[in-house]
């Protein structure tokens, strides 16, 4: 195979039908803080331990394509000693791994950020790939207010984005594109559709001026969705008609497919909405999800740092109903099935 014949396969992979990406690729940082909700400690052997838990959830492999990693989690060993890496190739899950070092404030941009790692990027992945992993994942933020996202934002942050893709891709992973409209705030969903919009132009033109091989990225958008404070909360099927009205008209169809994030709705929600989105069909893309939250929260508040059996069921659980959403076959009766 040559390298663009892997890139495609591998994308290909990440988006098959009845499949979706677990996002576990939180930060240190990120990682205390849901755990310290919980009361849970976080050490380097707690943060290992919960995330070996996920993966070996018995059939996670039926619902999961990837799973995407922090640098900590994709260089640990499982409690037997196995590399996490190979816990994960064993089940057929693909290891993945989050390459952006985080957000910085934007200089000149008030309110805004810049998300960095581009420095030794190149090093950094032919080092992943040394360890395992076949793709990547870069997250550009964008907040919404009356004067934000400015147009600097958007296209530093799409520039990063381009100049990421092109690297992973050199490297022989495919890169998780991942263009975030924040859901804080009050703006409503025609104020969302018109920045997702604007990030989505803006981030393939990018990719396209960096010359990356559109049919070895994965995209990870949001959805269009009103602002979690805004008063008037769209429907589902507001949010499918807007959501796929922006992705059919600036995602080029090369692109294998679009893993949706969660993005602070609950799981049930994301489900609602992407089950809506697939029961229109006929895309020209796959549609799946990329959850971080929408998967991982009820597992991880039963978990507790020791109820293993308990914590996989509840995470199959929401395996699962994300993966009947995807292929537009979810329903309240599934959802209430006993876990
Ligand atoms: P959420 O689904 O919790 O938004 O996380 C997905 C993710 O990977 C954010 O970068």
């Amino acid at each position: 195979m040559t390298d663009t014949d892997t890139l495609i396969a591998t994308a290909k992979a990440m988006v098959v039908p009845g499949k979706g990406i677990l996002a576990v690729d939180e930060s240190t940082e990120t990682c205390t803080k849901r755990f310290a909700k919980f009361g849970i400690e976080s050490t380097k052997t707690s943060r290992r331990d919960y995330r070996e838990m996920m993966f070996r959830a018995p059939g996670i492999g039926e619902f999961v394509s990837g799973a995407i990693l922090y640098d900590e989690t994709i260089r640990q060993d499982a409690a037997d000693g196995s590399r996490i890496v190979d816990v994960l190739n064993d089940v057929g899950v693909l290891p993945g791994i989050k390459v952006d070092t985080g957000v910085k404030p934007l200089a000149g941009a008030p309110g805004e950020t810049i998300t960095e790692g581009l420095d030794g990027l190149r090093d950094r992945l032919a080092e992943y790939r040394e360890i395992g992993a076949r793709f990547t994942k870069w997250r550009a933020v964008l907040k919404v207010s009356d004067e934000t996202p400015s147009r600097n934002c958007i296209e530093k942050n799409a520039q990063a984005l381009g100049r990421y893709a092109a690297l992973a891709q050199e490297a022989g992973l495919v890169p998780i594109v991942e263009p975030e409209v924040l859901m804080d705030g009050d703006h409503d969903i025609q104020r969302c559709r018109v920045v997702t919009s604007q990030v989505l132009q803006a981030t393939f033109e990018q990719l396209s001026a960096h010359r990356a091989l559109l049919a070895g990225i994965v995209l990870k958008p949001n959805m269009v969705i009103a602002g979690s404070d805004c008063l008037r909360q769209a429907t589902s099927a507001e949010i499918a008609e807007l959501t796929l009205a922006t992705l059919r008209e600036f995602v080029p169809d090369e692109v294998p497919g679009i893993a949706f994030l969660s993005g602070g709705q609950t799981g049930e929600e994301a489900c609602t909405n992407l089950d809506t989105m697939a029961r229109r069909g006929d895309l020209p893309w796959e549609l799946t999800y990329s959850f971080g939250r929408a998967l991982q929260y009820p597992s991880l508040e039963i978990w507790g740092g020791s109820n293993g059996a308990d914590a996989q069921a509840a995470l199959l659980h929401r395996a699962r109903m994300s993966s009947l959403a995807r292929s537009g076959r979810y329903s309240a009766i599934e959802e209430r099935a006993a876990v």
